[in-house]
């Protein structure tokens, strides 16, 4: 069942590039420069209009709501706001009738995140569902969707669904980009090449799986670990955190790069192993610099970089190479590294992987 792997979160990180495939079957055909989605183009004029996006969601899936915020504001324009549903639906927040939800979760089950689903709908507003289960409580209560095609997903801690959340808001993004003008047509069709590539891309990403292993073997006893990224990769950083927090119990945090000097910097010394992502593009230059401030105050680097990066190697202790891509995929190559990172350190301190202590799959209780 776990087809040959040791636990079902290793099997499902390994699955990602097929998966992320089943996700774009038939909805991305790149060389006819086509995007679309069933639930998208019956409700096309909805979105068109919409004066702004709330996504609404929890846990990893929340995180994939950030990403999705800020390809949505690059590529269509359209403003966004990201919600843990648990906070939005007790605020008696402001919804218009103009607002687009989407309502983001793997299970579909998530108690808060169904709650603020009917919420929204009691406003007026029209609420758009990325759910994995098919069939699930809140791909029912949505008004519409797009399923991610992921195929279950065992292990507690999200691997695959989160890449194809992501894979799936990139596609509405792209598609609305399109019907706005928001986005030049070469832009546009780079972004299908791009998008129908990332499988492979993906693939070899997941040859990162040794260097993972060593550096897991290097740190898996460290009491903390920090985790740094800009822009499309500052909800990695956070989705890396929790990914390592949840299921090998070490304390992690998150943290957009540039804040680190707003309080966390006290945090770094000699024993603080520093996890940065620092693709080729995207502020490069900045985030070359906040590894410079960890270095100086001997914190340990371990940075993800594009094939070929010379000036982080020369800086970093450890690094991480992906494949290139365009920068508002990037997410979906440096999350891989970080799932194999927190993987190794869990199984080699003897953690229930697939099962972490006090964690369920379904939070179908508030
Ligand atoms: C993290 C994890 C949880 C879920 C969260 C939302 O690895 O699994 O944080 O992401 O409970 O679950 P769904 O997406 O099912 O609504």
């Amino acid at each position: 069942e776990k087809g040959g792997y040791e636990h079902f979160m290793l099997k499902e990180i390994y699955e990602q590039p097929n998966v992320i495939k089943d996700t774009y079957r038939g909805r991305l055909l790149a060389n006819k420069g086509i995007v679309q989605m069933a639930g998208i183009e019956d409700n096309i004029e909805k979105f068109l209009n919409a004066e702004r996006i709330i996504i609404v969601a929890c846990g990893t899936s929340w995180h994939a709501g950030l990403v999705a915020e800020y390809i949505f504001e690059e590529f269509a324009r359209i403003p966004v706001e990201v919600e843990y549903a648990s906070e939005f639906r007790y605020r008696n927040p402001i919804i218009n009738p103009k607002d687009v939800v989407i309502a983001i979760s793997q299970s579909g089950e998530t108690a808060d995140t169904l709650a603020a689903i009917k919420l929204a709908k009691e406003k007026g507003a029209f609420v758009f569902g990325v759910c994995n289960v098919v069939g699930s409580s809140i791909s029912r209560e949505t008004h519409a969707g797009a399923y991610t095609h992921a195929g279950p997903e065992i292990g507690v801690a999200s691997t695959k669904a989160f890449t194809t959340q992501i894979t799936i808001l990139t596609m509405i993004s792209l598609r609305l980009a399109k019907a706005k003008g928001t986005m030049s047509n070469s832009d546009f069709h780079r972004y299908l090449q791009e998008l129908e590539a990332i499988p492979e891309k993906v693939a070899e990403a997941l040859a990162t799986n040794d260097i993972a292993k060593t550096i897991a073997s290097i740190y898996k006893d460290a009491p903390n670990c920090l985790y740094l990224g800009r822009g499309y990769n500052f909800p990695v950083a956070l989705e890396g955190a929790l990914k390592l927090k949840e299921i090998s119990y070490i304390h992690a945090e998150g943290y957009p790069a540039a804040e680190m000097k707003h309080g966390p910097i006290a945090l770094i010394d000699e024993k603080m192993p520093v996890i940065v992502i620092a693709p080729k593009q995207g502020h490069y230059d900045k985030v070359v610099s906040n590894i410079q401030e960890i270095k100086s105050r001997s914190g340990k680097i371990i940075a993800v970089v594009t094939k070929g990066d010379t000036q982080v190697k020369k800086l970093a202790d450890h690094v991480i190479e992906i494949p290139d891509t365009a920068e508002a995929l990037t997410p979906l190559l440096t999350t891989i590294p970080l799932q194999l990172l927190s993987y190794h350190i869990a199984v080699m301190r003897g953690c229930n992987v697939d099962q972490p202590r006090n964690l369920a799959k379904s939070v179908t209780v508030e």
